[in-house]
């Protein structure tokens, strides 16, 4: 039977919402006629009890902290599969069988070429561009070659448009730091896997075999644990800008332009700031009540999440996977000292505990590309790389979701 909600109004209008159940999570009330019917809005700023659509690619748990992808937990998808494996199965559906994966590769490689247009777009910047202004403006560029050829008309069957963002993203991302860095830029070599190559077009030759082999390791683990995430900001942003008709393209910059501010994918970096400054100050406990002090604009970035009430699996995987680099390397890292110190600090205190604040993807992942010696304005334009699996993927749901309208909420008007 099916289940419904029952809102009785003071002027004694009763109306019955019916309430719908996905293959799993909670039940969503359906409020899609309630402002035909009753004349009322829902009011939810930021979207905190709202679902924007219905979607089979992503499954997050917050209170249970657990995360999928296609039905399969992330844990394992981090640990046993590498990230082209894991673009496909978003993509697709399914992981793909070793003849798949082939023809998925070859199909990457051929679509990876990145326009001339693009690469005199990234080298038109000034040195000091924070590179996540650059990316968006390579997306806007593709998007503008899009229309060239395709003008408006968005189609939402050829998965190669999607797709020739995620083979062109690394060697955009690594030409936006080479050029900020005064360095020439570096030719893919087809050889090498996704991640590789990617470290190759970054560094160059710039660590032996054993340091790449144990770098484009950890980068392709921290690309699949960053390649989606249901509906996040950027993701969402994507599937709004999508939903007005407008190309790919120019959905992925505005996902770049969400994915870039500190609460969202710039906690990386922030992270990482915030973890040197306490090293100087060497006063963790201040930062501490700074955090708790709601008087005090400052977070501690890297803890919290709207979803996740318990502990990001993905902060999980990335804590471990620091001991592995650092220890290979040999290197202690004070910064990962003073993380696990506040972890511990944090996670017995009344104030973190009463909220449920818990260590998020950001916390940990920039330790990890520290290690890499990849500076940290470069964390979120990675996290952009990994992420823009994500935001095709959903686009590409969004656009051929027949419930799919033009997304445009009202207000709660409190002007003259
Ligand atoms: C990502 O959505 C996603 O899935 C995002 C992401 C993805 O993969 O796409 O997971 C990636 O963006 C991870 C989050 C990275 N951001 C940070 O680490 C920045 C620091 N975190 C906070 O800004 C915050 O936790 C948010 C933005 C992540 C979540 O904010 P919410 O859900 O709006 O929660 P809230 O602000 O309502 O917080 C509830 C309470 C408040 O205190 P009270 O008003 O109840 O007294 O918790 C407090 C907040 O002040 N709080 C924090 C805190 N986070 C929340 N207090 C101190 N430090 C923090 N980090």
């Amino acid at each position: 039977m099916d289940k419904k909600a029952l809102l009785e109004l003071s002027n004694g209008l009763k109306i019955e919402l019916p309430i719908l159940n996905g293959t799993v999570g909670p039940g969503v009330l359906n409020i899609k006629d309630l402002y035909r019917t009753t004349g009322l809005f829902t009011y939810d700023p930021g979207f905190v009890s709202t679902a924007s659509c219905s979607s089979a690619i992503t499954f997050i748990d917050g209170d249970e902290g657990v995360l999928k992808y296609r039905g399969h937990s992330i844990a394992d998808l981090a640990e046993n599969n590498n990230f082209t494996a894991v673009i496909y199965l978003l993509l697709h559906g399914e992981l793909p069988n070793l003849e798949q994966h082939k023809k998925f590769l070859l199909k990457i490689e051929k679509l990876s070429k990145v326009p001339e247009q693009v690469v005199n777009v990234i080298k038109a910047f000034p040195k000091t561009a924070h590179p996540m202004s650059i990316l968006i403006t390579c997306f806007a560029s593709l998007s503008a070659l899009y229309h060239e050829r395709h003008g408006n008309n968005v189609n939402s069957e050829d998965l190669d448009f999607g797709i020739s963002a995620i083979a062109q993203v690394p060697a955009i991302v690594a030409m936006i730091y080479r050029h900020i860095n005064d360095q020439e830029f570096i030719n893919a070599n087809n050889e090498l896997s996704y991640s590789e190559n990617f470290l190759r077009m970054m560094f160059g030759d710039a660590f032996d075999n054993a340091k790449s082999a144990l770098f484009a390791k950890a980068l392709d683990k921290i690309f699949t644990l960053h390649a989606d995430h249901e509906q996040n900001a950027s993701t969402a942003a994507v599937r709004l800008v999508g939903s007005a008709g407008s190309s790919l393209f120019a959905s992925l910059s505005a996902g770049v332009a969400t994915l870039w501010g500190p609460t969202h994918g710039g906690a990386n970096e922030a992270v990482i700031n915030m973890l040197k400054e306490i090293e100087q100050s060497g006063d963790i406990d201040k930062f501490i009540e700074k955090a708790k002090d709601d008087k005090d604009p400052f977070k501690l970035m890297g803890f919290g999440h709207r979803v996740y009430k318990n502990y990001d699996p993905r902060a999980r995987i990335l804590k471990n996977a620091c001991n592995e680099v650092l220890g290979k390397l040999e290197q202690s890292s004070e910064l990962l000292k003073i993380a696990k110190g506040l972890e511990k600090i944090a996670l017995k205190d009344e104030y973190f505990v009463t909220r449920k604040l818990y260590p998020n993807v950001d916390f940990y992942s920039g330790i990890i590309m520290n290690a890499i010696d990849i500076p940290s304005n470069m964390f979120t334009p990675i996290f952009a790389l990994a992420r823009t699996t994500g935001w095709v993927t959903q686009w590409y749901e969004m656009a051929n979701d027949k419930e799919t309208k033009i997304n445009r909420p009202r207000q709660l008007y409190v002007g003259k």
